[in-house]
Order: structure tokens, then C-alpha cells, then sequence
């Protein structure tokens, strides 16, 4: 009830208008883009803030005295600053900028793992973890002699907590689990299983990818040690992410990557390292990204955001219920708590034909393993077709997605 009241006050139409590229045709037909998951669209206002940025800000940051270098600096903190307001973080410095959420488990992996992870030690990941949340901490495993552990789920996709729970013991140096399923669209239950986690002392990095688009997210609430996501599928572009960790952890890490701007100094017998953020921040860092992640947090800003995840959330609501009504449509990831995602298979037709056909009609969708074969493998498939919504979905777009299924279903019937 909560949530229809709250969709009542949000105009789609209106949103919609602020992202150019949902206007277009895609094969003669109007787009329908639920690839959200994948990569979201961007807004004018980040479009435009990027321009403007290229037209009469861009140079390099923390080097130059000249006026564009500090402008650019300015505007590159500020967008540091955004994103601490988002996230809630304590600091700016704590949020590090990377250029995606796999650059930001790598240098977790990396720059926590050397420093803390020894032989025997073991790593909790989850059963529905994307390949980014997995392969960085197998990397580490591996060079440190650690134990990769599961957390296993159960058919509807939700972690076993109970099991969870039995697996942290003193051997136990790190819980890397994502806030929300790519493949399966579960909410996890974070601020408990984080909770658990600090009982025995051992911190959490969360992969906040699919969250920060699609639910409030705050750090210190979770009392997450490290929160980890990309700018691309919360409407910024692409090569933009944030790190976030606690200062008390990112202080006790050393750099993952060497470079110019996160030394104090370099002689050839040693080198002394800048303090957060710039430790971790080797190199010319992705500026533009990083500015236009802070527009599109500017944009978040400026509309109603808890009624466009409320309209966003009834959609999924509406498209669970739409799409479990057509026969021959399994729906994978059935969990009570879920965000923005529908994976479903179609009896004896793979997905990427669900996906071409689907295309025809100017609906894009995402079919695959979704980088998650850990989770094609626990439901014995090859393969899923995924529509993953934002808030500028409409229920028509969920109409024509269902229509559209059923005209696959009649081709291969
Ligand atoms: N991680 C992105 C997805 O789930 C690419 O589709």
C-alpha cells in the first residue's frame, strides 16, 4: 500500500524526459531499456556537466598551479565530497575513487589481503557473488595460502545465514558478500550478517554495485568496513567507482598500485606514501568520470528519490506477477527481499535467442551467466534472460516485455 501511495507521486514521464537516450526507436520499435543492471542511462544534467567539464575545465589534478589544474582539482574533491553525502561516509577521504567496482575489490583484495591475510586464514564469499567478487579474492587466496568458504543459498536465492554464521571462526580474515544479487536481484541481510561478522572481529567489503542505484545506502548505519560500487549503473559514465573503507583500515593498508600522486617521496632507496585518499590513487585518476559520478549524484539529488525506488520497486512487483502468469516462464531468484531484477528461463529456448528476439521488439535485456556462474551452476543453467529495471521504467515497458515473451514462447512452440 505504502508503495503505490508513493508511486502516485511520481511522474514518470516527467524523468524520463531527462535521459536522452530512452527517446529513440531500436529497430522501429521504441526502446524499452532494462539493462539496468548492466549499465544504467545517463541524465542530461551529467551529460552536460561533462561537456562543460571538457569544454573549459579539463587539466590535470593535485599537480598544477595554474588555474584550470586547481579548478579541475576543486571540482574533483567536490564530487569526493558528494559522494561521502550519499554513502554517508564519515570522511571524503575515505571514499577513493576507482573506475569501477572491480577496480575497488581489486584493491581491497590486494591492499588488505598482502597485509592481512596469511597462510591457513580463510575468506567467506557467497554463493551468488559476481565474478568481481570472487576472482580478486581467489587471486589473494591463492598468493597468501588462504581457504575460500561459501556461504551457501537456497532455491528461492537467499544465503543461508545459519550456515554463515557457523563458518566465521578465528581462521576467518575477511566476509565479501554483495548488497544485492546481479543474477537473482536478493537483498541481502547486510547490517546483520556485518554485525556477525564484527563479533568475531572481522571486517566486511561489500559489493554495492546493484545497491546504490536501486536502495538508500549508508556506510556507517551498515557499519560496513569497506562498500564497493561502480558510477556506470547508478547514471554516471562509464570508468567512474568508488571505494569506500574506514579510515582506520584503508591507514593500515599499504598501496595496491605505485605511481605518481601517492607518494610524499621517492628517492631510489625508498619511497614515503601520501596519506588517504591519494595512497590509493596512483596516476592521473579517472577525473571526468569521477566529476560526472558527482552530477549524477547532483541529479539523485534533485528528484524525489524515495519515490522513484518506491515506483521502481512496484514495477518489480508488477512484472514478477505479470511474467509468473505466462506459461512456460521460470523465474530464477525468488527471494522475499528483492531490488530491480527478473531473471527467467523459457522451456527448451536459450536466452540469447530470448535476447535476439526480444531485440527485434526494442527491448533490451541482458542474456548470459551474468558473470555469476557460480549461480547458473547451484540452478543447473547454461544461462539466464535477465530484464533489471531503474526508476525510469514504465509499466508499459513491462507490458511489452511480457507480450514480447509470449511471442517467443508461440515462435519456438
Ligand atoms: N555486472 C554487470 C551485470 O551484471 C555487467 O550485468
Amino acid at each position: 500500500m505504502k508503495a503505490v501511495k508513493e508511486m502516485s507521486s511520481f511522474d514518470v514521464e516527467k524523468i524520463r524526459k531527462d535521459f536522452p537516450v530512452l527517446s529513440q526507436t531500436v529497430n522501429g520499435k521504441p526502446l524499452r531499456y532494462l539493462d539496468n543492471a548492466a549499465s544504467s542511462q545517463v541524465p542530461n544534467l551529467v551529460i552536460e556537466r561533462g561537456a562543460e567539464y571538457l569544454k573549459k575545465e579539463h587539466s590535470n589534478v593535485h599537480r598544477g598551479v595554474h588555474y584550470l589544474s586547481q579548478k579541475a582539482t576543486t571540482e574533483y574533491e567536490a564530487a569526493r565530497e558528494k559522494v561521502r553525502k550519499f554513502i554517508n561516509a564519515k570522511e571524503a577521504k575515505e571514499c577513493i575513487f576507482v573506475r569501477g567496482c572491480t577496480e575497488g575489490v581489486n584493491l581491497v583484495a590486494n591492499a588488505y589481503g598482502r597485509k592481512f591475510i596469511n597462510e591457513g586464514d580463510e575468506i567467506i564469499l557467497s554463493q551468488m557473488e559476481h565474478h568481481s567478487n570472487i576472482v580478486p579474492w581467489q587471486m589473494i587466496a591463492e598468493e597468501r595460502g588462504a581457504k575460500i568458504r561459501v556461504i551457501p543459498m537456497n532455491e528461492a536465492g537467499e544465503l543461508i545465514i545459519d550456515e554463515y554464521e557457523n563458518m566465521l571462526n578465528e581462521r576467518t580474515k575477511m566476509v565479501a558478500v554483495a548488497h544485492i544479487s546481479n543474477s537473482l536481484g536478493t537483498i541481502n541481510p547486510l547490517k546483520s550478517m556485518i554485525e556477525t561478522a564484527h563479533k568475531f572481529g572481522v571486517p566486511v567489503c561489500v559489493d554495492g554495485a546493484q545497491a546504490v542505484p536501486h536502495i538508500r545506502v549508508d556506510v556507517q548505519d551498515l557499519d560496513a568496513d569497506f562498500y564497493v560500487f561502480s558510477g556506470h549503473k547508478m547514471f554516471a559514465p562509464t570508468g567512474s567507482g568508488v571505494c569506500y573503507g574506514k579510515r582506520e583500515w584503508l591507514e593500515k593498508m599499504d598501496s595496491y598500485q605505485g605511481g605518481g600522486s601517492m607518494i610524499y617521496t621517492v628517492t631510489f632507496e625508498k619511497t614515503t606514501y601520501a596519506p588517504i585518499p591519494e595512497k590509493f590513487e596512483a596516476g592521473t585518476p579517472a577525473i571526468a568520470p569521477s566529476i560526472g559520478l558527482g552530477a549524477a549524484i547532483d541529479y539523485l539529488n534533485s528528484i524525489d528519490l524515495d519515490a522513484a525506488f518506491a515506483h521502481e520497486h512496484e514495477l518489480l512487483e508488477y512484472a514478477t506477477e505479470k511474467l509468473s502468469k505466462i506459461e512456460g516462464v521460470k523465474l530464477i531468484g525468488t527471494a522475499k527481499e528483492k531490488a530491480s531484477v527478473i531473471s527467467f528461463t523459457l522451456e527448451n529456448v536459450h536466452p540469447h535467442d530470448i535476447g535476439t528476439i526480444l531485440d527485434q521488439e526494442g527491448i533490451a535485456i541482458r542474456a548470459g551467466h551474468h558473470c555469476a556462474q557460480p549461480v547458473m551452476q547451484f540452478y543447473d543453467v547454461p544461462a539466464t534472460a535477465r530484464a533489471s529495471l531503474a526508476f525510469y521504467n514504465t509499466k508499459e515497458d513491462v507490458d511489452v516485455l511480457c507480450d514480447s515473451i509470449q511471442k517467443v514462447i508461440d515462435v519456438f512452440a
